[in-house]
């Protein structure tokens, strides 16, 4: 650790820990600790106040923030430099969205169009009557596309969309009955095109469409990838093949082409408008300075409860259906970023690094898993994320109930309840964070979005990590083909499970 970075950390860590009822007995607390931001889609309130920072942490975050040379290294992203380091990549999901290197936006602006033709020739019927897109893709291939078609295609989607990850049959199988073959496309998303669950669904699929009657299986494929050579390889036509750049990440992916089913099922002028309020929330991260850095606020915050206060989890609530798949969306994001073990230069890292998300949707979550945030013995800071117009057109007692259930629960978390009889007692305390959309559409959930995947840079650079590799997923991709090719030898356990299912 350099001096700098422990000099910061030192600071921090003698830090008074004044309790947030202690916090809001300052008037400007609010003011200083919430932000709202004028986006494409609407204005969006990003209020910190009830975490436990103060400005003598924002103070030494920014010292910890100049150590780390945050400032460089975001420049470095948006320049296009390789800071993907482990793999000698640059870091460019900025560019699609027309933020980044000029030779990169050039390039993803020309990808876009392809993109946009083959999308509008599809809805103009170019590929013959077409209802239903099965989109088959895994990890970052499949969890931003699901997130965003679930949240903004409900009413009125130009396509039905069916999102199928899982290896295990069931999930295409459930897609297979939701479909007719004779209108169904089958996009096959995959940036490397060698991903075991996504080229084994695919070639069921095609059987599919083949023992349905379909003559050219081929024809009804698209393909999203950053290896184009590969798809065509596999019998996709060149022209219904949608490339990306190998810069783009595959949790960062959705931008791109791996949008494809976002486009298809919005119509390519809301895609546009997603790629548009991702760009504001870009503009603001790369043009804000200090702790008004919303995303760097963000990060500052989550670095404080891992490393500070002990916190192993982090959760997020989203008190609108709309964004009930937000959670999963952040797992890959954040876990897959940021769960690591070393720092860039290879020697173990300072403490820890990404806590475990998890969440849920509100109200429900209130009704299973809040018992533990009010009297748990784990100390979890709790995001929630609502709207303030309403997704449905039922009785406004619906959502004035949704908010006002989600706006007590960070309120219950902080100021607590003394009772008498101990069961019966809430301790308090307890931060949350909240993120208040005026309205929930392609611009804000692009930002949204946006927002989340560089609060998740933010925190890398904080820890000197790289957060674009993720080379803990291969060790056990590497056995699972292994146990496929039958020759090796495992563990008693593993071997006598593998007897027991009759795979060996
Ligand atoms: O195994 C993890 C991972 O590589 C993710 O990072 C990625 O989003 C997912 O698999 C799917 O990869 P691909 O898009 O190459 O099929």
């Amino acid at each position: 650790m350099s001096d700098a970075i422990s000099a910061a950390w030192q600071e921090l860590e003698l830090l008074p820990k004044p309790t947030l009822k202690a916090l809001f007995a300052d008037p400007a607390r609010l003011e200083a600790w919430s932000a709202r931001l004028d986006l494409p889609g609407g204005t969006v309130r990003f209020d910190w106040s009830k975490t436990h920072l103060d400005a003598a942490h924002a103070a030494a975050f920014l010292k910890l923030a100049d150590a780390a040379g945050f400032a460089a290294r975001r420049g470095a992203m948006f320049a296009g430099e390789h800071i993907n380091t482990t793999e000698d990549r640059a870091v460019e999901h900025t560019a699609l969205r027309g933020v980044g290197r000029e030779t990169s936006v050039e390039e993803a602006q020309a990808l876009h169009l392809r993109m946009q033709s083959l999308v509008e020739a599809i809805h103009e019927g170019a590929l013959g009557e077409t209802r239903h897109l099965i989109h088959i893709g895994i990890g970052g291939s499949a969890l931003g596309p699901a997130l965003a078609i679930d949240a903004l295609a409900r009413d009125e989607a130009k396509m039905q969309v069916h999102v199928v990850s899982n290896i295990d049959g069931c999930a295409l199988e459930a897609a297979f009955k939701a479909c007719d073959p004779a209108t169904t496309l089958i996009a096959v998303a995959s940036k490397t095109f060698t991903t075991t669950e996504t080229m084994t669904n695919a070639m069921s699929a095609l059987d599919w469409l083949r023992q349905n009657g379909v003559e050219d299986a081929y024809g009804r494929v698209v393909a999203l990838t950053a290896y184009p050579d590969k798809a065509v390889e596999w019998g996709v036509d060149e022209t219904r093949v949608l490339p990306f750049s190998e810069s783009v990440g595959g949790r960062y992916s959705l931008w791109s082409s791996i949008g494809f089913p976002i486009a298809l099922a919005l119509g390519w002028d809301d895609f546009a408008e997603f790629l548009d309020g991702a760009a504001a929330m870009d503009r603001h991260f790369l043009e804000t300075n200090g702790f008004a850095n919303l995303p760097l606020r963000a990060a500052c915050a989550d670095l404080y409860y891992t490393r500070l206060r002990g916190a192993q989890t982090r959760a997020c609530f989203a008190y609108d259906e709309r964004l009930r798949l937000f959670p999963s969306y952040l797992q890959q994001l954040e876990m897959e970023s940021n769960g690591k073990s070393v720092k860039l230069d290879g020697s173990p890292v300072d403490g820890p690094t990404a806590p475990i998300t998890w969440g849920g949707v509100g109200t429900d979550a209130q009704h299973a898993v809040f018992q533990l945030l009010h009297q748990g013995t784990n100390l979890v800071p709790v995001d929630f994320i609502a709207a303030i117009i309403p997704g449905d057109s039922l009785d406004p007692a619906h959502h004035r109930n949704l908010l006002a259930n989600c706006f007590a629960q960070g309120a219950a978390l902080m100021a607590g309840k003394a009772a008498k009889d101990p069961a019966r007692a809430y301790p308090g305390d307890r931060p949350s964070a909240a993120i208040l959309v005026e309205d929930l559409n392609p611009a804000t959930l692009g930002a949204l979005i946006a927002f989340h995947e560089h609060r998740t840079f933010c925190a890398g650079v904080l820890m000197q990590i790289n957060s674009f590799d993720q080379f803990g997923v291969e060790l056990g991709k590497d056995i699972a083909r292994a146990i496929v090719g039958g020759a090796a030898v495992f563990d008693a356990s593993t071997e006598a499970l593998l007897a027991e299912a009759g795979i060996k």
